[in-house]
C-alpha cells in the first residue's frame, strides 16, 4: 500500500484554512493510504514558545485531528519529539543542506524579515520536515499549497542523497487539494488565512464558537458589487467566502454561483457561515469528549511506537550509507 506523510504545527489553536487544506483531506486518504499524521512539535520551537501554552497545543492539536475523523485503526497519530529518528534523520539531512537553497526558501524570508533574533533552527526547518518525510518512505504528501517548495525542497534532497551515498530514500509526491488549497484572510483576502494573524477576525479557529463564525463571516472583507460570482482577480473577497463553501458542502463553485443569482451578500454569507458551522460544530463536540481522556494518550502512545519501528529502520539504513557508527567485530 502507498504511504503518506503529513504533518501540523502546534502552535495555536488550528483554522479553518488548516482544516480545508489539510486535514478534510487526510481523513479521505486514510481510507486508500497508509498513513502517518504528525504533531510536528519540534517545527514550533523554531520561533519562542511559551512551555505551557505548547503543551496545551499539542495534546489540543491530537484531539482535534481525531475529532475531525482520522481513525487510529487506519492511520498512525504521533508527536514528532516522541520518535527521536526525526531529529536523528534531520541532522543527516541538515549535512547535506545548503545554506544558500535554505535562505531563498520564502517561509524563512518571511518568518525572519525585520527580526534581529532569528534562530537557526528556523533556517534549518526545511531539512527536519525532509527527514519528517522521508523516514517512512511516502509516496504522497498531502498539503496546502504553501509548503509546495518546502516539499520540492524535500525531493532535491531526497536526490541528492540516494546520489551522493545509496538509494535508500523515496521520492515523494506532493497533494494540494483542488478547492481549498490557499484559504485567504476574512480582513485581507490577499492574504492567506493564519492563525498567528494579529487580527482576530482574519481567521476562523477550529474551535470558535458557532456565534463567533458566524459573525466573524458577516464581517469578512467583500465588494461593493453585489454579484456573487468567482473572480479570484477583482473579487478576492467573495471568491474565498465561495471557495470555503464549496470545500464544506462539497458543491461545485458554479452550482453556488447559480443558487445566489440575483440574492445579496447577507444571504450569501448567511449560507456560507451556516456551511461552515455545519462542518466545525460536530468536530467541536467530539473534540470537548476528547481532549481529557486517557484514551487520546494510548492512541498517542501506540502511534509513537509505531512510527518508531519504521523510522528507526530508515535511521539505520541513512546511517549506514552515510558511514556513521562503528565497523563491528
Ligand atoms: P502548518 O502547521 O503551517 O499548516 C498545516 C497544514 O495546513 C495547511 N494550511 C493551509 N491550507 C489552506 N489554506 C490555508 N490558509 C492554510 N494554512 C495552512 C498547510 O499547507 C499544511 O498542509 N511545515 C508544515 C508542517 C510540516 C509538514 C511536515 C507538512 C512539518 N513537517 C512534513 C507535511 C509534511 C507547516 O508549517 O504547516
Amino acid at each position: 500500500m502507498e504511504k503518506i506523510f503529513s504533518g501540523i504545527q502546534p502552535s495555536g489553536t488550528l483554522t479553518l484554512g488548516n482544516y480545508l487544506g489539510a486535514i478534510q483531506q487526510f481523513v479521505e486518504l486514510q481510507n486508500d493510504y497508509d498513513c502517518f499524521f504528525c504533531i510536528v512539535d519540534e517545527h514550533a520551537i523554531t520561533v519562542p514558545q511559551e512551555r505551557l501554552k505548547l503543551r496545551q497545543n499539542i495534546r489540543s492539536l491530537a484531539a482535534l485531528y481525531l475529532a475531525s475523523g482520522i481513525d487510529p485503526e487506519k492511520a498512525t497519530l504521533f508527536i514528532q519529539s516522541e520518535v527521536p529518528a526525526h531529529t536523528q534523520l534531520g541532522w543527516m539531512l541538515q549535512s547535506i543542506s545548503y545554506v544558500g537553497e535554505l535562505e531563498r526558501m520564502t517561509q524563512y524570508k518571511d518568518k525572519s524579515e525585520g527580526k534581529d533574533a532569528v534562530s537557526s533552527a528556523l533556517l534549518t526547518y526545511p531539512s527536519l520536515m525532509a527527514a519528517d518525510i522521508l523516514l517512512y518512505n511516502t509516496n504522497v504528501v498531502p498539503v496546502g499549497d504553501d509548503q509546495k517548495q518546502h516539499l520540492e525542497l524535500t525531493r532535491n534532497l531526497a536526490q541528492r542523497f540516494n546520489n551522493r551515498f545509496n538509494d535508500i530514500f523515496t521520492i515523494p509526491e506532493i497533494r494540494i487539494p483542488k478547492v481549498g488549497a490557499r484559504i485567504m484572510s476574512l480582513q485581507d483576502p490577499t492574504k492567506k488565512m493564519s492563525k498567528s494573524d494579529s487580527n482576530e477576525k482574519g481567521y476562523i479557529s477550529m474551535l470558535d464558537e458557532p456565534k463567533k463564525i458566524e459573525k466573524k463571516i458577516k464581517s469578512a472583507v467583500t465588494d461593493s458589487e453585489g454579484i456573487v460570482k468567482f473572480d479570484k482577480e477583482n473579487k478576492p473577497g467573495v471568491s474565498n467566502l465561495l471557495t470555503i463553501y464549496s470545500s464544506c458542502t462539497g458543491e461545485s463553485i458554479e452550482t453556488l454561483e447559480a443558487k445566489y443569482k440575483g440574492k445579496g451578500y447577507g444571504d450569501f454569507k448567511q449560507g456560507v457561515a451556516d456551511a461552515v458551522i455545519s462542518v466545525l460544530k460536530p468536530i467541536q463536540d467530539r473534540y470537548a469528549a476528547l481532549i481529557d481522556s486517557e484514551k487520546l494518550d494510548d492512541i498517542l502512545d501506540q502511534g509513537a511506537e509505531k512510527a518508531s519501528f519504521t523510522a528507526n529502520k530508515t535511521v539505520a539504513k541513512a546511517k549506514k550509507a552515510m558511514g556513521l557508527g562503528r565497523v563491528k567485530k
